[in-house]
């Protein structure tokens, strides 16, 4: 038993310089005192169904952008109502905090208040029991995949991916879209280093193909020196099909085999230049092309280059586009909705029914609490979709994504490129997890559509 005695927020500053809600939470266990702190993230190219991050919009403090009222909600709101409750017990807390709000996208205390109490109390539970943070989560994760088990499965074991294992990172090297000043279409163009033996492997392999791709953009006077807002390139290449020929041609200067040893994964971000109807796409002339036109493009791609992902091919409402483009993909390449789903429950549910994508991409601060998310996991995994962990354009030196994808046993997490510190916090503490427990977790990708 570990009482909440306190709950202090804070505003504090993510990696575009862009205030966020930092929270605390301390305990009185059994065993002395135990405490937990969470600092929530924030999308640039956001969904319009996530849930709402509540900011300020005064004027004189950061420019509107402050959480002034965030911290204030979690303080005269949410502290109070949590005092005395066992931090072990995160369903119970999580239900609290969405009962205190009371809207159905967090919109009254702000999922930017919620999340990063939900986050402290499970990291706070964690030390409560001295273990770390990706046992307790391993924990709730079972119990979330027996809740969404069906009653008529009659006692058979609960679909959950089983023990936790380490997650195989997609490492951005080339950014477009909103992360890069527009430079090209798409979001991110990333490795999946699949056949590395260990993260340290996976990490090894995509610096040397960082610093190849470098060595690439200087050669042909593209822009090499800047990065963006997820720590890979920014260059001013003319194309996506350009993009992709300078990605898989510095994993061959690495050394490594395109698509064997290391495939790309795409994050299309396909909402973000649909306008007047239509794609808007270098490649398709400029003007707004139909969802048809868009998918023989995205063929294109997949034909030429050795990609085994797609996330976000069409608009977050084009339901008819993505359900063309499953029928297209959806049996050989992992194809995964972001924006499209935006960690909903009822989103998902309504993909699952039209047979819709394959994998979801799972970002807590789109729901808003850790419980909700698990629970999103879980019912995905029922339906037979996989789960790529994921962090946000704006981040900060929090952790627990590193934790829950291992928990979890995900088997696949994208946090961004190999430069920037809120990145490799990261990619860090993946290795002290396989420094400190490695023997007992395989590197294990689990891939939908492929191998
Ligand atoms: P965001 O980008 O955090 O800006 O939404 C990440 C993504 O689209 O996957
Ligand atoms: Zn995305």
């Amino acid at each position: 038993m570990a009482r909440i005695e306190t709950v202090h927020a804070r505003e504090v500053l993510d990696s575009r310089g862009r205030p966020t809600v930092e929270v605390e939470v301390h305990c009185q266990a059994t065993h002395g005192a135990a405490w937990g702190r969470a600092i929530a993230p924030s999308g640039a190219s956001t969904g319009r169904h996530e849930a709402v991050e509540r900011r300020d919009g005064d004027r004189d403090w950061f420019d509107g952008d402050g959480v002034t009222v965030a911290v204030q909600a979690v303080h005269e709101v949410i502290g109070p109502a949590l005092a005395g409750l066992n931090v072990t017990d995160q369903f119970t807390i999580d239900r609290l905090l969405c009962e205190l709000d009371g809207t159905p996208n967090k919109q009254r205390l702000g999922a930017n208040a919620i999340l990063p109490v939900s986050l402290a109390c499970a990291h706070a539970a964690a030390q409560a029991q001295r273990c770390p943070l990706f046992r307790h989560i391993a924990q709730l994760w079972q119990a979330a995949c027996q809740r969404a088990t069906p009653p008529d499965t009659d006692g058979q074991a609960p679909p959950s991916w089983g023990e936790p294992v380490l997650p195989v990172p997609m490492i951005n090297m080339i950014s477009g879209g909103l992360h890069a000043g527009q430079q090209m279409e798409i979001q991110d163009i990333m490795i999946v280093p699949w056949a590395a033996r260990s993260v340290r492997e996976c990490l090894s392999w995509a610096v040397r193909i960082y610093r190849r791709l470098r060595e690439l953009l200087r050669e042909r006077g593209l822009t090499w020196a800047l990065v963006a807002d997820e720590g890979g390139f920014g260059p001013n290449v003319d194309t996506v099909d350009e993009a992709l020929g300078l990605v898989t041609e510095a994993i061959e200067r690495a050394g490594l085999e395109p698509g064997a040893q290391v495939a790309l994964a795409l994050d299309v971000a396909a909402s973000h230049f649909y306008r007047d109807g239509g794609y808007v796409i270098a490649e398709l002339g400029g003007g707004p092309a139909t969802a048809d036109e868009f998918l023989s493009v995205l063929r294109a791609w997949t034909s030429h280059f050795p990609i085994m992902s797609l996330e976000d091919v069409c608009a977050e409402d084009d339901w008819d586009g993505w359900r063309k483009a499953s029928l297209c993909f959806g049996r050989t390449l992992q194809l995964v909705g972001d924006d499209l789903f935006v960690t909903n429950l009822a989103r998902l549910r309504q993909a699952i029914e039209a047979g819709i994508a394959n994998t979801v991409l799972i970002k807590p601060n789109q729901v808003g609490t850790l419980s909700e998310t698990l629970e999103v996991m879980a019912v995905a995994r029922q339906a037979g979709y996989h789960c790529v962990v994921s962090a946000r354009s704006g981040e900060t030196e929090d952790i627990t994504i590193a934790h829950l994808a291992v928990g979890t046993g995900a088997g696949q997490i994208k946090i961004g490129s190999v430069t920037r510190s809120e990145r490799l916090a990261k990619y860090n503490e993946l290795l002290r997890i396989a420094d400190g427990w490695g023997d007992e977790l395989p590197l294990k990708g689990h891939f939908a559509g492929v191998g």
